[in-house]
């Protein structure tokens, strides 16, 4: 029998279905089900991992589950009496596709493909402003920031934004990056409260930043600007300080040479003689 079934196997190989999506999370069970077409009895399963190379994971033949194989999920795995594959303790390199041959009591053959995608759940996910100019006009001007959301974990996932109390980031914003982790705005002073914030998804998790409110930075940049305008004068200042400073001491000493009375030095040497 287990020849014919091995057969069997063989000649559904080309005839599988597209397979169906499944995800699992990193130390967690995901369960694959095999259901079959209506009316299909099934008795029989043999379950196959196909991914780099092909491994036999789990039988169930004449009412006995037989899970032992020499695969990567020996150990690893469960084959329920409604013939689904469980596989426990899921690891990154568990992704690929599962096969699953099941057979009636006639013999007659139906093949189930589900594609196992293993993923990491999201954590920590922070939001950091950036603000690209240095010379923001002040207050009364629109202010540009980036945002950029970054994720401490997590496989394949995706990055929304959301502007204030749900809305969509508006026109002014433009998403930057791949998988759309960088967020452009434009605000204008009218917006000095409008807070923004970062989800990121996975097929098996989501978490959320806490909020950020870019007018904060501009205010900061403007104020580091000023500063820094103030450094910038002090620095030009200083020499130039130094050099009056130093000219206006050069000539209050010239002039208390020349002081009224004290003529030069010259006719200082004549005065006695005319006195
Ligand atoms: C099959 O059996 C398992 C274990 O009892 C159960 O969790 C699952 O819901 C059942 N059905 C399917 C379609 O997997």
């Amino acid at each position: 029998m287990l020849p014919c079934l091995a057969l069997t196997l063989l000649l559904h190989h080309a005839a599988a279905r597209s397979p169906v999506p499944v995800a699992g999370e990193v130390g967690r069970a995901v369960l694959l089900a095999a259901d079959a077409g209506p009316g299909f009895q099934r008795r029989d399963v043999i379950w196959r991992w196909l991914a780099t190379h092909e491994e036999l994971v789990a039988t169930y033949f004449r009412g006995s589950a037989e899970t032992l194989y020499q695969s990567r999920f020996q150990g690893r795995s469960r084959l329920h009496a409604n013939l689904s594959l469980e596989i426990l303790r899921l690891e990154l390199g568990d992704s690929g596709t599962f096969s699953a041959l099941l057979v009636d009591a006639l013999g007659r053959t139906e093949t189930r493909a589900l594609r196992l995608t293993v993923h990491e759940p999201v954590t920590e996910v922070t939001v950091e402003v950036f603000m690209p100019s240095r010379h923001w006009a002040g207050s009364g001007e629109p202010c540009e920031a980036f945002l950029s959301c970054t994720v401490a974990s997590g496989t394949a996932v995706t990055y929304s934004w959301v502007r204030g109390a749900g809305q969509a980031p508006g026109t002014d914003s433009r998403v930057l990056g791949e998988a759309g982790q960088v967020l452009r705005v434009l605000l204008s002073p009218a917006e000095r409260h409008v807070t923004y914030t970062c989800t990121v998804a996975n097929a098996v998790s989501r978490a959320t930043a806490t909020s950020v409110l870019p007018w904060e930075h501009c205010r900061r940049t403007g104020l580091a600007e000023a500063a820094c305008r103030y450094g910038e004068v002090l620095l030009f200042a200083t020499p130039l300080l130094v050099l009056a400073t130093a000219a206006a001491v050069l000539a209050a000493t010239m002039a208390c040479a020349r002081r009224p009375g004290k003529p030069p030095a010259t006719s200082a040497n004549t005065e006695p003689a005319a006195a």
